[in-house]
């Protein structure tokens, strides 16, 4: 090697290792100043938010707030400044929105952690939503940047998709952000990771698969088995089909994409395959993160990594492939195990009831 390059080599390296610098959790990260700044506020997001890292009620209800803020954006302009926060620091006005009813509990829950962070509520959020995440085993070291000004306006009503809404309707609004519906079927690893609290308030913290504290596809596979029962005593609610488990909900929405030709194959794609729906998953939220932002720092090496997911995959005790209602014919279903026994009931997420906190008060004027 030649003097010159070897000497441009020892400067690279140098300049390297001078970023580069181990923090007291083991990892060593390379954005050293951004990154720094951001342990104090996960250890308190770990602590005070998802009580000691669980992927709980608060973790479900931070990647559902990260998604509700990102969403309020259009590619062709005219609607909110997407992933910037705005669902927190506008809380009075986008809790409003029915799409986002039940919003405001995990509004509450972070708002005085955000005051403490010195974050932006754009970086806030979707730090809040890429931590919660990564509590839940199987799921993908979500990425993370920040740098996010301020939000300027909240975002206007009628950008997050609600389950009553058809397949064509929710396409088109993806789109209008900037999705293809691929990307669609994707994010909606989400509800592997969910339940829902105010579709039908008197079954708070209502999974939508079996196992909502791991991030699988699961969720993937229950949606297909034909639905023959409601979750709790009451009637379906707008916006929910028949389940075919006691005590797990199905939305609408959800079971109209695992039928339609437009995305039945990427649904079923999905079925079992752990590293390419955690693949799929992590780009797609990246995408969602940055929705209307630009010249953000990579800070991803503060994010810690989660637990990885056992699998495979089972069908519910008493439930087999006969109980599907396969919509893609194009490829083989794969082939998956039964778990033994009789079937289960699935009991709800707690903390899902006990979430009923004051609304936050809104920044000072001008963020009312
Ligand atoms: C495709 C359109 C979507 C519709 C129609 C939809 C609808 C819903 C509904 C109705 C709930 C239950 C709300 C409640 O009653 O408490 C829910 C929960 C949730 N959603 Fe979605 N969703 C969609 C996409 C997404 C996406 C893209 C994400 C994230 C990337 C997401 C993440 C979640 C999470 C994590 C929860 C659980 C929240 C909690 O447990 O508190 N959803 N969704």
């Amino acid at each position: 090697m030649s003097f010159g390059r070897l000497a441009v080599l020892v400067v690279l390296l140098a300049s390297h290792l001078a970023a580069a610098v181990t923090c007291p959790g083991g990892q060593v990260v390379a954005n050293k100043v951004t990154s720094l700044e951001l342990f104090p506020v996960i250890k308190l997001l770990q602590a005070d938010l998802f009580d000691g890292g669980e992927c709980g009620e608060e973790a479900h209800a931070a990647l559902r707030l990260a998604f509700h803020d990102a969403i309020g954006f259009s590619t062709s302009g005219g609607k909110g400044g997407g992933a910037d926060g705005s669902i927190l620091a506008f809380n009075k006005t986008e809790t409003k929105y029915a799409a986002n009813d039940g919003i405001d509990d995990i509004v509450a829950a972070q708002w005085p952690i955000f005051l403490q962070s010195n974050l932006s509520a754009g970086d806030f959020v979707h730090l809040a939503g890429a931590i919660g995440t990564g509590n839940c085993p199987g799921a993908p070291l979500l990425p993370y940047s920040m740098g996010r000004p301020p939000p300027v306006a909240p975002a206007p009503d009628l950008t997050v998709p609600q389950p009553t809404d058809s397949v064509t309707k929710i396409l088109a609004r993806f789109a209008d952000a900037g999705f293809v519906p691929a990307e669609v079927i994707w994010l909606l690893a989400s509800h592997s990771i969910a339940d829902a609290n105010k579709l039908d308030p008197s079954i708070p913290g209502t999974p939508f698969d079996s196992t909502p504290f791991t991030f699988d596809t699961q969720f993937y596979l229950e949606v297909l088995l034909k639905g023959t029962r409601t979750p709790g005593p009451g009637p379906l609610k707008d916006g929910e089909v028949l389940s075919p488990l006691a005590g797990e909900m199905r939305l609408k929405s959800d079971f109209a994409f695992s039928q339609d030709n437009r995305t039945a194959c990427f649904w079923q794609e999905a079925i079992n395959d752990q590293p390419f729906i955690m693949a799929r998953f992590h780009d797609a939220m990246q995408k969602l993160q940055l929705l209307g932002q630009t010249g953000l720092t990579d800070c991803s090496d503060a994010i810690p990594v989660p637990k990885t997911f056992a699998g495979p995959i089972k069908y519910p005790a008493s439930f087999s492939q006969a109980n599907l209602k396969i919509a893609c014919l194009s490829t083989p279903f794969p082939s998956i195990a039964t778990v033994a026994g009789p079937a289960p009931t699935i009991p709800p997420v707690s903390g899902a009831s006990d979430t009923q906190q004051t609304t936050a008060e809104p920044l000072a004027l001008p963020f009312s």
